[in-house]
């Protein structure tokens, strides 16, 4: 099972390197090469170090403490008129170096009781339509893809297209018992900021 903790500090760097290695190889048909080596580590991991201190949105790491083998970032929905009881998924990356063994599973089930906690009822995400590995992870969640919620925007030179997943926060699925990382195993770590 992966170890689940809040980011602190420490993780920017990580997590900054992760979102960049996992955006090369997930997106790599979805947007030109120049594009993706451009790709700052240093602005992502200013980014993510003020997000850390600022504890929005709220990012949880999977990996022991010098260690990042994913993360999960969410708050509340960005999206305009929202409901306040909907959350959103704001990001979630696993290091390409270890995809498929539960990171992501992981990362979920730390997220969804911290989620409900916080009283969301829903929670919706948007991922590029052309990412067929994450929407078959989404669903498997037991998260359902909105046909109405489709939007385009420009990256890299291309036009991109992205569709919104939600799911109730009740009924949103938990990990079995033996399954790596499932919730009722999760012991969440004290808040570090
Ligand atoms: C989408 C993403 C977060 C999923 O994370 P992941 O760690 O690969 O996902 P998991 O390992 O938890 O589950 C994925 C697969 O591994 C399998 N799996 C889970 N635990 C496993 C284990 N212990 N051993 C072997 N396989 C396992 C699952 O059954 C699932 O199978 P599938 O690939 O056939 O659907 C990851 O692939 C990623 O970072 N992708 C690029 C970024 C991205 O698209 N992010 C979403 C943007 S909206």
């Amino acid at each position: 099972m992966h170890p689940i903790r809040c980011a602190t500090p420490a993780d920017a760097r990580a997590i900054a390197e992760v979102q960049v290695a996992s955006w090369r190889v997930a997106y790599r048909d979805l947007m030109s090469e120049t594009y993706l080596a451009a790709l700052s580590t240093d602005r992502r991991e200013a980014a993510w170090r003020d997000s850390i201190a600022r504890a929005s949105p709220e990012i949880l790491v999977a990996g022991e403490p010098d260690a990042v083998l994913g993360w999960i970032a969410f708050d509340r929905s960005r999206d305009p008129g929202a409901p306040a009881g909907t959350g959103e998924i704001w990001s979630l990356y696993a290091d390409p170096a270890h995809w498929s063994r539960g990171v992501g599973r992981a990362l979920w089930a730390g997220a969804h009781p911290r989620l409900r906690a916080r009283g969301f009822e829903a929670v919706t995400l948007w991922v590029l339509t052309g990412n067929p590995r994450a929407r078959r992870f989404y669903s498997r969640l037991g998260l359902a893809p909105e046909p109405a919620q489709v939007k385009t925007f420009e990256m890299g030179g291309r036009t991109l297209e992205e569709i919104r997943y939600q799911g109730a926060i009740g009924s949103a699925r938990p990990l079995p018992a033996d399954e790596p990382g499932a919730p009722q195993r999760f012991q969440p770590p004290p808040r570090v900021l």
